[in-house]
């Protein structure tokens, strides 16, 4: 609960590193992106192959199949689990010897080895115990750590076009929780369940040596306790088991929703009714883990009687033994307390089988977001990229997204050849961010053909096309950090003037310089710390820095007030100057500084040409431009 507000943070940023603007700083990449060739530096291709392909015998077959090379150290971590519990069964069987016959007081040397083997089955089993959780605390953390590389790799290729219809909260919660509970597999079923086995056959069959019996009695209780009682606990805890991630996703969904929201929920009198909500979901998830406790109680009642049972069971059948003389008194007491001492091993095995069917279905969850169609496909053999992209070529492209009937854009011809300058301009839904999309290989197309330098886009690696073709988001994520630490994700070697010469560019110099801490001073989450304009040209002297070939920006003067908005058209037109540049905009003031206007309708051009060629004719453009200026001289009116 307490770290909550912190893993949204962390949530936050996860997700909106995956956003497209980070094809817009490319030094953030090579930590966080890759997959192919690139993930096989990272996840050996063994364990790769195991967390991205389905594997037959379900889910939990998957997650044993992680453990590919790691199977060895899980290995030597049941055979020291193993030895530690059966040290724990050796010294309650030693000592009850020692005691039973030190009351006979032989000569103390006949009871050396007994005293001996007392003492290092009393000394192994801490260390045993102590080895076992490194090794496999040591085997299951590594595995963990590539499946949340697999995880997030997976979000960052799905994120620019595919995870629109995935919560923030809830694919948090996956990427921690579910991934988390994947140990619980090994460290608190598997693990603990063989050991519990090779140690309850021992006890057998030690005890039966002993006396027959006693081991036909002590075999029956430990299979009541280890296989019964989970059935019994399993069964009660089975609906509250499946139930227990979705509702933490839910939680998880509820809670970043009201944080983020929290301004406008506010505004609109919304906020009561949603931290109900929030309480809604905390009291759901309440109530199943509470549900979840019951069983587990369930079963330490049930395998306390098993054992109880048993015991006296055994007591039972020693004590007749001892008086028809099969068996020795002193032995008697071997024959009783081991069995007390087996029941540790089957102890924790109502919970194990709780803790197996949480995890499977935090592993579907998991594995949900691993199997995820790419909504990008990537050529099997990634060609060579040409060093310089010119031209940059589109011929009657058309794209859609996913889902959708209807093309976004249609019949697209472009051509960037260098220091081109090319503005798109069209109404709302006209299909602008989409040609951006499709420029940065975040969303294929379905006819026509992209190519960079003759040589066809979609035969090379995205993260390649994104090396040459940069991109200035809509609304571009600025970090919780410095001025500086924002514009060093475009280039992380850059110098000091560099970052001034950027920030120069973007007209942000002397206002930077202004400040007490200069370049130093934190921008806050999201940015909130500096006015839009300030954030729009932060994001612009990012992008300018790490000098893409091709720079497409977005909407840059989104959300500004008209002489904001202007102002820094007119400086990115001229900080772009001479630089190949697709200008994307709902302003036209300044583009007849550029060398060709696109408008779009529709998903479709209407019209091309030189601005000024435009205006001078009838059409689309000069009905926006009589808009704009309507709209102008209203606010300038009021
Ligand atoms: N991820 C998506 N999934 C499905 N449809 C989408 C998606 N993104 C955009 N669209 C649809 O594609 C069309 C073009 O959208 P696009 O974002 O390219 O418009 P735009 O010209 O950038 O608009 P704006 O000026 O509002 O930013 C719209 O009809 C939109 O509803
Ligand atoms: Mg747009």
């Amino acid at each position: 609960m307490v770290h909550r507000p912190a893993l949204l943070g962390v949530a936050d940023r996860v997700v909106r590193l995956a956003e497209p603007e980070t094809a817009a700083v490319p030094a953030a990449r090579p930590a966080v992106q890759g997959s192919g060739t690139r993930s096989a530096e990272v996840v050996p291709p063994a364990r790769a192959e195991a967390l991205e392909q389905p594997a037959a015998g379900g889910v939990l077959a998957r997650v044993r199949a992680m453990s590919g090379p790691r199977r060895g150290r899980l290995g030597l971590a049941l055979l020291l689990g193993s030895l530690a519990l059966g040290s724990a069964v050796g010294l309650m069987a030693t000592s009850g010897w020692l005691i039973s016959r030190a009351s006979q007081q032989p000569p103390v040397l006949y009871l050396m080895v007994a005293v001996t083997a007392t003492r290092a089955f009393g000394i192994g089993r801490a260390v045993f115990r102590y080895a076992e959780r490194l090794v496999s605390h040591d085997a299951v953390l590594r595995m963990l750590a590539d499946t949340r590389v697999a995880v997030f790799r997976r979000l960052e290729r799905l994120a620019p076009a595919g995870l629109r219809l995935t919560r923030r909260g809830d694919l948090l919660s996956r990427l921690v929780a579910d991934v988390d509970a994947l140990q619980d597999y090994w460290l608190r079923w598997l693990l603990p369940a063989g050991a519990a086995v090779v140690v309850s056959a021992a006890s057998v069959g030690f005890t039966a040596w002993l006396l027959p019996e006693a081991g036909a009695v002590l075999a029956a209780g430990l299979l009541a306790a280890g296989a019964g009682v989970p059935l019994v606990t399993g069964a009660v805890a089975r609906r509250a088991e499946h139930r227990l991630a979705p509702a933490r996703g839910m939680l998880a969904t509820r809670v970043a929703d009201l944080l983020t929201g929290t301004a406008e929920l506010t505004v609109a009198g919304a906020l009561p009714a949603r931290i109900a909500q929030a309480r809604q979901a905390d009291g759901a998830l309440t109530r199943i883990a509470s549900r979840a406790a019951t069983a587990t109680a369930l079963g330490d009642g049930l395998t306390a009687l098993v054992s109880g049972l048993t015991v006296t069971a055994a007591a039972l059948v020693g004590a007749q033994a001892v008086a028809a003389g099969r068996l020795d008194g002193v032995a008697m007491a071997v024959v009783v307390l081991t069995p007390l001492a087996a029941f540790e091993a089957v102890l924790g095995l109502p919970l194990a089988v709780q803790y197996r069917q949480r995890v499977r279905r935090s592993a579907e969850r998991v594995y949900e977001v691993l199997d995820a169609p790419e909504p990008v496909k990537e050529p099997e053999r990634p060609r060579q990229a040409p060093a310089s992209p010119f031209p940059v070529a589109l011929k009657g492209l058309a794209a859609r997204y996913a889902g959708q009937d209807r093309h976004a854009l249609s019949g697209l011809d472009l051509a960037l050849e260098e220091g081109r300058r090319v503005a798109v301009v069209g109404p709302s839904g006209s299909g602008k961010t989409t040609l951006a999309q499709v420029l940065l290989r975040f969303l294929d197309a379905d006819a026509g053909s992209y190519t960079l330098a003759g040589v066809d886009a979609y035969a090379l690696h995205g993260d390649e096309v994104r090396k040459l073709v940069g991109l200035c988001a809509q609304d571009a994520h600025l970090f919780d950090s410095s001025l500086r630490e924002n514009l060093l994700l475009a280039r992380k070697d850059a110098t000091e003037d560099e970052l001034r010469a950027a920030l120069g560019r973007a007209r942000l110099l002397d206002w930077a310089d202004s400040l007490p801490d200069g370049l130093d001073t934190l921008v806050g989450e999201h940015g909130a710390l500096l006015s839009g304009g300030q954030r729009q040209r932060l994001a612009l002297a990012r992008a300018l820095l790490a000098d893409f070939p091709v720079l497409v920006l977005d909407e840059p003067a989104e959300h500004l007030d008209l002489p904001t908005a202007d102002a820094l058209t007119a400086d990115l037109l001229a900080a772009t100057e001479g630089r190949t540049t697709l200008l994307i905009t709902h302003r036209l003031a300044g583009l007849e500084a550029v060398d060709e206007v696109i408008v779009l309708d529709q998903g479709r051009v209407v019209q091309r040409g030189a601005y000024t060629e435009l205006l001078a004719a009838d059409g689309p453009l000069r009905e926006m431009a009589a808009r704009e200026t309507a709209s102008e001289s209203l606010v300038a009116a009021t």
